[in-house]
Parts: C-alpha cells; structure tokens; sequence
C-alpha cells in the first residue's frame, strides 16, 4: 500500500444503490486519463467488481511475496475475493473472525505495485466489514458516498457520514445515482424516484455535492458484459454526468497526504 497514491473508498448506506458501478467507472475514467489504476473490490459477500469489468472466472496468483492482481481492461489492477473462491454460486458462509482475515489479507497482502490511484469498493451500510477497511487501510484519502433520490437510503447514508467522520476520514463528497430517466423513445426526462434529495442532503451533512447521474438502462446491460459505460458509451448523458463528477472529485484529491 506504500506505492498508492490515492486511496479512495466508495460507501454507501444499502446496497444496490450503483456503488459498485461508481467504483469501476471511477477507475476506469482515471485511468482513460492516463493513470496507473487499481481498484479494490472488499464486497465479500457480493464481489460484483470482475463481472463489471469483464475478468470473472479468473484467478488471482500467490506466491510468497503476496497475491497479484489480475489484469483488466486499461491495465486496471484488480483484487476480489472472486478470485479466489472455488465456485462463485456457492454463498461464502464466514465466521466473523474468519471474514475480518479475509478482508484483511485483501488488504494487506496484494502486490499492487506503483498505483497513483486505487478505488476500494466496501461492502453496503456501516457494518464490521466497512469498519474494518477503515481501521485496517493506512492513509485512506478519503471516502466517497453514494445515494439514490429515495428518501430511506438517504437516512442510511447519513448514518455512513457519521461513521466516517468519527474515525476522523475526510468525506470527499456525495453522488446521486439514479436520478432522473431518459426516455429512450422521446429523450424526456423523468424522476422516477424523486430527485434534489441528494443535493439536500450534502447540504445538510455539510458535503460537497459531486453531482447526479441519471438512469441509463444501457449502463445496466453494458455492465453485466463487463464494459463500464464510460468507455463503451461515453456520449451518453450518463457518462456526461459521471465526468462531470470526476472533474468535480480530482481536485478534492492530495489535499490530505500532499508531500
Ligand atoms: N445510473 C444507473 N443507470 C442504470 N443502472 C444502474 C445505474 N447505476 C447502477 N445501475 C445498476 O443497478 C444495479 C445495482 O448497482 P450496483 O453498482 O451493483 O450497486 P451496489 O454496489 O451499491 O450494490 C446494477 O445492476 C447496476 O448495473
Ligand atoms: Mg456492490
């Protein structure tokens, strides 16, 4: 962990809120720009980061040095425990103890290399696992949070925000995802679930909003063949949106650890 830069964690309240989806595309449009990118995907229970970049099924190789990464798409680096259960449909059923040894050789013991940034994809809500990420990684830079326009998963993430300020990391900012529709018959645009409420709510907690993505169907389908939308389709209004969100993100980054 020594050689990474930037490491950046992307939270959420609950789970199917596009974090996962905000952590592949977030490492894939760094390293569009020409960054030395890894991503970490410490969800072990739903390790969804390899099928959304098109790497499922491989394997990730010890020696005893460490585990190294398997190589994805833009020489992204990625560590999962995907890569290393027998049978991805079989359910890990792990002991508490056993999962915190899990997360942290994960954690610990992949060979990243040089990396100037490594995105880390928790696990939903503010449980052992997410607490232990944060105990356990050295210099996190900072963390950001994920929520849709739905009221609920807003109340969740204020309890994410709480968690991450007591231990004292810095919150980077707040991304709406799932705001808003485009029709993609007429183009008009719909709020399915409502929509302000993420900008309310970083107003409220006192973060920077980083920005509102919007429903994109095609993100859905082009992520379960492995291809983030912000390579396959970046002329979308979606992968607009999500530059956006970069743009606004990078210059938050190296305030923390600038040397
Ligand atoms: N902006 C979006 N437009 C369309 N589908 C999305 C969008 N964001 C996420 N999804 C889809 O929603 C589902 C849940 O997203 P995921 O990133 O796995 O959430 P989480 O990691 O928070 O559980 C996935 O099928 C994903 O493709
Ligand atoms: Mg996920």
């Amino acid at each position: 962990m020594k050689s990474v830069k930037h490491k950046i964690v992307i939270m959420s309240g609950k789970g199917g809120v596009g974090k996962s989806t905000v952590a592949v595309n977030l490492a894939t449009a760094l390293a569009m720009r020409g960054h030395q990118v890894g991503i970490l995907d410490a969800d072990i229970h739903g390790p969804d980061v390899p099928k959304m970049l098109g790497v499922e099924g491989e394997r990730m190789m010890g020696s005893e040095a460490g585990l190294t990464p398997v190589l994805g798409p833009l020489n992204i680096r990625i560590a999962s425990m995907e890569f290393l259960i027998q049978d991805p449909d079989t359910p890990i059923i792990w002991r508490g103890p056993l999962k915190m040894r899990a997360i942290s050789e994960l954690l610990s013991n992949v060979l990243w290399g040089e990396l100037d940034f490594l995105i880390i994809d928790l696990p939903p809500g503010t449980g052992d696992e997410s607490l232990s990420v944060m105990q356990l990684l050295p210099e996190l830079e900072g963390v950001v949070i994920v929520v849709t326009p739905q009221e609920v998963a807003l109340l969740d993430s204020r309890k994410a925000v709480m968690m991450v300020r007591k231990m004292k990391i810095p919150v980077l900012g707040l991304i709406e995802n799932m705001s808003g529709f485009f029709c993609p018959h007429c183009g008009e645009r719909t709020d399915i679930f409502g929509s302000g409420g993420g900008r309310n709510a970083a107003k409220e907690l006192n973060l920077r909003f980083l920005g509102a993505l919007p429903f994109d169907h095609r993100a859905m389908q082009l992520s379960d063949e492995g291809r983030p939308f912000i390579a396959a389709s970046p002329d979308t209004p979606l992968a607009k949106a999500f530059d956006e969100v970069v743009e606004n993100l990078l210059p938050r980054l190296g305030k923390r650890h600038a040397k």
